[in-house]
């Protein structure tokens, strides 16, 4: 008999372990900014699930775009096109940045930038595709190695071609060049020794606006401007990937929009489906028509699947009904200051950074050396989701200890200042316990725990 146990104790009993811990606690229910565990403890999700519920836990729009769709059609042959489909793109191509006009739905953001990258790979005729330090498309075979925030270790060579450029960190500068305002000399740098290595076989660049895994890095004005030329001077296409960045997240329907760069493609994933899984290739009729030509295949089982799509249709009116692209510029801004009076605080607050409601927080030991504090951060953490908010943090030694705030656009103020209350006493608390613990000569172990942050 297929079990149907409520009372099993070891959640992990049956699951291969595919990254990070665990929260130790069957989760049970999400609804709006919070989500609830089997012990009936209440967690403010300063995440947004993996930052795809961007309109809230379990909308009731997109709850009824489910039910609607289980009463119509949930999934269908691959070569039949649902309503839903055409609706979905038509709203896409309403809103995305001209000319970009024609879309592919897929599942998953690995699969869109798959897809994107074929596209590019079949335009142009090469097979390089570059892309920048601490980025994340991925962990398909060609996303995963143009992806550089982590996981690269032990699964032999990636795709033929894979070039990554310096990323434009002004805190951290991996070129050791700037301090706090990036001149994009990693930029020329980065494209200097592309060239000397490249066989001529250009492909694609490919980039997120806000390079979000690899530590909520926004680049200095100007920079996607400048990526964009060096791209195009060599005949490779630009991709943008706003798995994170589209539909309000930053505060407006795509960083391209707000950045004034059109990308020769974009892919869209996680904020599209508010936690369905949904993805979406967009680009302008003359790419489609190239690849068409050229035979692009992209045959899943559920591309163009009526029941995702439907959602995504839901989600999108949810953002323009409810009017959260503004929302997430006014209660980013009021987030952006709660973080800046806790830096005032906390000298180990060492930069605040981001846009709308992506914000990044990184964590020092010392605001001259920088060196980051990854004990405290994954202490404070710890203590964050103990007093019930669930934080992200990314802990890389050459990329500092970095917290990825992002909770839904439909955040209220007064989930706001919940959450400042307890990154406050949970940051308090662990300080002073890592303060003890030195001065009672106690070396404190660095914690085991991990938190991926893709
Ligand atoms: C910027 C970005 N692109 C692509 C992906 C991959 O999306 P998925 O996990 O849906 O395959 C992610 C996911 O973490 C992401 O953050």
């Amino acid at each position: 008999m297929i079990s149907r146990n409520e009372a099993t104790v070891n959640p992990r009993e049956h699951l291969i372990r595919y990254g990070g811990d665990v929260y130790p606690e069957i989760v049970e229910k999400a609804q709006g900014c919070y989500v609830w565990d089997a012990t009936g403890k209440k967690i403010l999700d300063f995440t947004s699930g993996q930052m795809c519920a961007t309109v809230g836990h379990n909308h009731p729009n997109i709850v009824a775009a489910i039910k609607k769709s289980c009463e119509t059609a949930v999934h269908l042959f691959s070569g039949m096109i649902p309503r839903s489909v055409v609706q979905l793109a038509e709203a896409l191509a309403k809103i995305a940045p001209k000319p970009l006009n024609k879309s592919l739905f897929v599942n998953t953001g690995s699969e869109s930038n798959e897809a994107a990258i074929k596209m590019a790979k079949l335009v142009t005729g090469g097979f390089e595709v570059v892309g920048l330090g601490g980025s994340w498309h991925g962990v398909t075979g060609s996303v995963s190695a143009v992806s550089f925030a982590s996981d690269r270790k032990g699964y032999g060579p990636g795709m033929p071609g894979a070039f990554v450029l310096p990323e434009p960190n002004a805190y951290r500068c991996p070129i050791k060049h700037c301090k706090d305002r990036c001149d994009r000399t990693c930029l020329k740098v980065g494209f200097d020794l592309y060239d000397a290595q490249s066989t001529g076989a250009r492909a694609a660049v490919i980039a997120e606006p806000v390079i979000s895994a690899g530590g909520v890095i926004v680049p200095p004005e100007g920079y996607f401007d400048a990526l964009q030329q060096e791209a195009h001077k060599r005949g490779m296409l630009l991709i943008f990937d706003e798995a994170q960045t589209a539909f309000g997240r930053l505060g407006h329907w795509f960083a391209a929009s707000h950045l004034g760069v059109t990308p020769d493609i974009m892919t869209v994933s996680k904020t599209l489906g508010g936690g369905i899984p949904l993805a979406g290739v967009i680009t302008t009729d003359a790419i489609e028509e190239t690849c068409h030509r050229r035979g692009f295949s992209f045959y899943t089982s559920h591309v163009s699947d009526p029941l995702p799509s439907a959602v995504g249709v839901a989600v999108l009116e949810t953002i323009e009904r409810e009017q959260l692209l503004v929302r997430s510029r006014e209660m980013g801004e009021y987030l952006a200051d709660g973080l800046n009076d806790l830096k005032l605080r906390h000298e180990e607050i060492g930069d605040v950074r981001g846009m709308g409601l992506l914000r990044g927080i990184e964590l020092v030991k010392d605001r001259e050396t920088r060196e980051p504090h990854h004990e405290l951060g994954a202490l404070t953490t710890e203590r964050c989701l103990e007093l019930g908010l669930s934080m992200n943090i990314r802990r890389r030694p050459e990329r500092g200890s970095v917290w990825r705030i992002a909770p839904p656009l439909t955040v209220a103020r007064g989930d706001i200042d919940l959450a400042m209350t307890i990154f406050d006493q949970a940051l308090t608390e662990m300080k002073s316990r890592i303060a003890g613990r030195r001065q009672s000569g106690t070396i404190a172990p660095e914690p085991e725990k991990t938190y991926p942050s893709q």
